[in-house]
């Protein structure tokens, strides 16, 4: 008898159905038999947003013909990565194109990241609360997160005591942070890098939102590219949020710190990326237009979150048992609702009884009452409509 295929721990988080997706499948199901009606408010994905794509400009920018001959470059393509440089540059940061690494997505350069930076075993500093998919990315390479708390007093910053470095590899920061959208501020950002350098290790700044200011503090730190402090950081964008163009699959890596520190590193991560070679030509060739292209998207969709968001802001009035959280960037908000139930039995309530798709705060780790984290991306008319249920399911009868 053979013995029973085992799989990786790697994969040790499994794969279990949650008790909200499975009312989430159930509702969409009867809304196919049944005909009820579903509001998702958690949409993520911009290309189902329902806003304006150029189709034919994106098809016209793949067409490069150079793309017929393949230059395999584990940096990236000079011109791609010349033009990711520019759009630092639009942003106010300095980066040199000779210190930006094109990847297939942020998700992949976290990978490339984790193996040039990690040891299997080792942990990784991801912050709480934040996206969940760190948790997955690290342990897919083996390594544990290890979260530090990010503290919230009218605004969010670091919890410096929960900063345990004991056999760490790495810094996660995410800024502005999903969903809790607050940017790092000068102070925190100062601190941190003194502190990480300290202890010989280096930050990882993913600063895929930057893109999507709302409201940033005086003293939040817009770019973590090209700044100048003590550690080594790297710095993580790319087409999926900045341009809303997740489906072109590339993604960057910009390098900045003392250049004792940088140039080995860089070095280093180029054999981890000669490994795989993973950004495509055409992409690559296309980006300079694609990112041209991307400004218009961006618009569209900053315009979107900004109405929503304002629309929010107009429901609740100041009798209203729900408040919104401050957001300094990004596509999501946080909903404070009433406490007489946790998030999770709020977000099964609304979408069984009234078809209305939000995510629990429990998703990201944040615990501060019950939460709801709403997606701004959402289109208007749903998102309208799932707002006033939200605020009519919440108010006391
Ligand atoms: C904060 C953050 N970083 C990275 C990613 C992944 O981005 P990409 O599509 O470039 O892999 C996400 C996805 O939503 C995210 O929220």
């Amino acid at each position: 008898m053979s013995l029973p295929l085992r799989f990786s721990r790697r994969l040790a988080w499994g794969a279990q159905e949650n008790q909200l997706a499975r009312a989430e499948a159930n509702r969409r199901a009867s809304g196919l038999s049944d005909g009820l009606p579903f509001f998702d408010l958690t949409l993520s994905n911009p290309t189902q947003a329902g806003l304006p794509y150029p189709a034919e400009a994106i098809a016209h920018a793949l067409a490069d013909p150079g793309a017929a001959v393949y230059h395999p470059s584990p940096r990236g393509l000079l011109p791609a990565r010349t033009a990711v440089a520019a759009d630092y540059a639009r942003r106010g940061a300095t980066v040199d194109a000779d210190n930006i690494l094109l990847t297939a997505s942020s998700s992949e350069s976290y990978a490339l990241l984790f193996k040039l930076l990690g040891n299997p075993g080792q942990s990784v500093l991801v912050p709480e609360p934040s996206y969940p998919l760190f948790d997955y990315l690290a342990c897919l390479e083996g390594l544990v997160p290890r979260p530090y708390r990010l503290a919230f007093d009218g605004r969010w910053h670091i919890d410096f005591g929960s900063l345990d470095f004991t056999d760490a590899a790495a810094v996660v920061v995410v800024s502005p942070n999903n969903p809790t959208g607050s940017y790092l501020g000068a102070d925190d950002c100062d601190r941190l890098s003194a502190l990480t350098a300290d202890h010989g290790l280096a930050i990882i700044a993913d600063e895929v939102f930057a893109d999507f200011p709302l409201a940033p503090a005086a003293d939040a730190v817009t770019a973590l590219a090209g700044r100048l402090g003590p550690a080594l950081t790297f710095s993580l964008g790319g087409l999926s949020k900045a341009s809303g163009l997740p489906q072109m699959k590339l993604g960057w890596i910009a390098a900045s710190g003392p250049g004792e520190l940088v140039s080995p590193a860089l070095a280093n991560l180029e054999l981890v990326a000669d490994t795989y070679l993973s950004a495509s030509t055409p992409v690559q060739l296309a980006l300079p237009k694609l990112l041209a292209i991307g400004d218009g998207i961006r618009q569209a969709i900053h315009a979107r979150i900004r109405r929503n968001r304002q629309v929010l802001v107009d429901h609740l009035g100041p009798d209203s048992p729900c408040t919104l959280l401050p957001t300094e960037a990004g596509w999501s908000c946080i909903l404070r609702v009433p406490e007489i139930m946790s998030d999770e039995d709020w977000a099964l309530r609304l979408v069984r009884d009234e078809g209305v798709l939000v995510q629990p705060g429990y998703f990201f780790d944040l615990h501060m009452g019950a939460t709801l984290v709403l997606s701004l991306l959402t289109p208007p008319d749903i998102f309208d409509h799932g707002i006033a249920t939200i605020l009519t399911v919440t108010s006391p009868p």
